[in-house]
Order: structure tokens, then C-alpha cells, then sequence
């Protein structure tokens, strides 16, 4: 084999001599304190078993999508499914994509334009980040949760977006970026109250949902539409990994955005579509998160806090601390 150019591997030594090399692990039979199953499901028997009888009474029988969404790859359940979303999310449209890191690249690649502003809160995820690198707008981030910074920023680059508008025909955006709940620590905005500076300062708001859905709000709807904000929001980033403990990833907002984004978001052009198994787990999961009762709810939730009650015990927070923030830095 050839090895490896002489860069690459000091960069590789670098990271083993800070202790941060990744490696892959094969999951253990350990207890699971790190997954984003946050209801088990990704496990469930019954998701599993179901999901094949929806399939069979479908008789679909296709294993792979075949294509492109654009050529081959539309088969009906992905209609049926973003009919669903759409309906159970009270919104116009849903697109599904592969992933939430396929949804956020391009959707931040394709959306804001050059001369547009993109104000990201410090500690969003780094799907976005990279979506917003491939973008020709200019982004700034504001600190961690923090209204004054975010205000204070869309004061000063709002301007600096108005005099980039006069070599441009159209007004330009500002986009506000954050996440309905911060995997990290667990904590939220006040989407509220951001979404109050939003629309004082005509900035266009997108929040991601990874972490909300099948947690909070009634069904496991998410952040936004418990606090019912749903139509102030001009996109929702919902993912399918998380809490639903499948696959897949779906961008929320007008039947307009979606139009854009089949024409210009290209990672959702350029690659294969789910299969129609994947679509059938992620309709089988949800229908099983509408299910769950305010027990189940309240059985997370007990977890959540006896687990934090017995770090706090064990003195385990500042080596908590040290594995996440090496997660974030690395
Ligand atoms: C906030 C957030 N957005 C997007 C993603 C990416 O989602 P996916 O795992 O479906 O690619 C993640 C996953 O870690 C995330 O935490």
C-alpha cells in the first residue's frame, strides 16, 4: 500500500500526542450514556417488525432508490412521507434529505447568496458550518444563546449587508442560525425572543431541530411548534438519527423553499435517494413517537435528571467537561 503523503501523517502524530486521535469503536454491551437514541427506538423490535409488514402490504419490493431524487430515485413513499411530515409539522413543505449534515450543507450552500449575512450562534452544529463555508455569503457568529451579542450583531452587519447592496439589484438577507437544543449541554434559546429580533430586523430565522424532535412538545413535535412558532421560522432542519433512532433528515418551510432547494441544493441533487426501506422506518418510527404516552415522557426525563443528580455525586463534571470540549475542538 502507499503510504501516507508526510503532511498528512504529522497531522495524524499531532492529534495523538493531544490525546484526541478518533478512532472507531464496535458498540459494546455497555450501558449507552452517549447515543442520541434518546427513546430507544433505534433498537425496537416492534419499529423493526412493523416496518417490514408496512413494506410487504405496500408490496414494495425495491431495495435501493436506483438514482438521483430528480431521475429514478422519487418512488411514491416519498411523497407519501413528506405529505406526513408536512401535516404532522404544520407546514407548507418538507424536502427530505440523506442526513442532517446533507440538509444543512445545502441548504446553507444554496440559499444565502453573496452579499447576504448569516449570523450563527458559536456553538452550531458543524453541519452548518460547513454548509456556510461553501456559501458566498459572509457569516459572523454571536455567543452561545446570547441575545444582546445576537441584536448587537445585526445591528452592525445589517449595515455592512445594505452598503454591499448597492453594487446589487436586490435588498440582501440576514439569516439567523441556531439550534432548538444544543446537544452539547442540552440547553435551548429563547426562540421567542430570537425570533422577535428576527422579525424586528427583518432577518429570516432557521433553527435546527435535531435534538428536539421526538423530546419536546406534544408528540414529539419539537421546540418550535410547542412554543408555536412554526410560521415565523423561514426553515426548520428536522433529523431522522436522533430521538426517531433511523436515518434521513428533512429541511421544513414554504412549498417555495422547496422549489429552490430541488433546484440548487446539491446535495440533494447530486446523490442517490434513501431507499425505500429507510422512508418506511422513518414512517413506522413516528408513528410510534405519536404513541408514546406522558410516562414514557416522564420516564426520559427522570433519567435525564438522575443521571445529572449522580455526575454531580461522583464529581464527574469536569472530566464531562474536558470529553466534550476536546469533542468540540478537535
Ligand atoms: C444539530 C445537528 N444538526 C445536524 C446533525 C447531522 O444530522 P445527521 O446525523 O442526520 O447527519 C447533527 C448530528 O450530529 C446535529 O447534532
Amino acid at each position: 500500500m502507499m503510504n501516507l503523503p508526510k503532511k498528512l501523517t504529522k497531522k495524524l502524530k499531532l492529534r495523538e500526542e493531544k490525546n484526541s486521535l478518533r478512532t472507531l469503536k464496535t458498540p459494546s454491551n455497555l450501558v449507552d450514556f452517549s447515543s442520541n437514541d434518546y427513546l430507544g427506538f433505534a433498537k425496537s423490535s416492534v419499529i423493526f417488525d412493523k416496518t417490514h409488514q408496512f413494506l410487504v402490504d405496500k408490496n414494495s419490493k425495491q431495495n435501493g432508490a436506483t438514482g438521483s431524487r430528480l431521475l429514478s430515485g422519487n418512488h411514491q413513499l416519498y411523497r407519501e412521507l413528506e405529505n406526513f411530515l408536512s401535516n404532522f409539522h404544520l407546514t407548507e413543505s418538507a424536502t427530505i434529505f440523506n442526513s442532517g449534515y446533507d440538509a444543512n450543507i445545502g441548504f446553507f450552500s444554496a440559499v444565502p447568496q453573496r452579499g447576504d449575512i448569516i449570523l450563527y450562534d458559536e456553538f452550531i452544529h458543524a453541519s452548518i458550518r460547513d454548509g456556510i463555508k461553501l456559501s458566498n455569503a459572509k457569516a459572523f457568529k454571536f455567543s452561545h444563546n446570547d441575545l444582546d451579542s445576537l441584536e448587537e450583531k445585526i445591528l452592525r452587519y445589517s449595515d455592512l449587508s445594505t452598503a454591499l447592496e448597492e453594487t446589487s439589484k436586490f435588498k440582501n438577507t440576514v439569516y439567523v442560525v441556531t439550534e432548538s437544543v444544543f446537544s452539547m449541554d442540552g440547553d435551548s434559546p429563547s426562540l421567542e425572543k430570537i425570533s422577535k429580533i428576527c422579525k424586528k430586523n427583518n432577518a429570516f430565522l432557521i433553527v435546527d431541530e435535531a435534538h428536539a424532535v421526538g423530546v419536546f412538545g406534544k408528540n414529539g413535535v419539537g421546540i418550535v411548534q410547542e412554543v408555536n412558532l412554526q410560521n415565523d421560522v423561514f426553515a426548520r432542519i428536522i433529523t431522522f438519527g436522533k430521538a426517531l433512532g433511523c436515518h434521513g433528515a428533512a429541511i421544513l418551510g414554504s412549498k417555495e423553499l422547496q422549489k429552490y432547494l430541488i433546484n440548487f441544493a446539491r446535495s440533494f441533487i447530486y446523490t442517490t435517494g434513501l431507499s425505500p426501506h429507510s422512508l418506511a422506518t422513518i414512517k413506522v418510527a413516528y408513528t410510534e413517537m405519536i404513541k408514546q404516552t406522558q410516562d414514557d415522557k416522564i420516564c426520559l426525563f427522570e433519567n435525564i435528571q438522575y443521571f445529572k443528580s449522580e455526575v454531580k455525586r461522583n464529581h464527574l463534571n469536569s472530566f464531562l467537561l474536558k470529553v466534550t470540549l476536546q469533542y468540540i475542538v478537535v
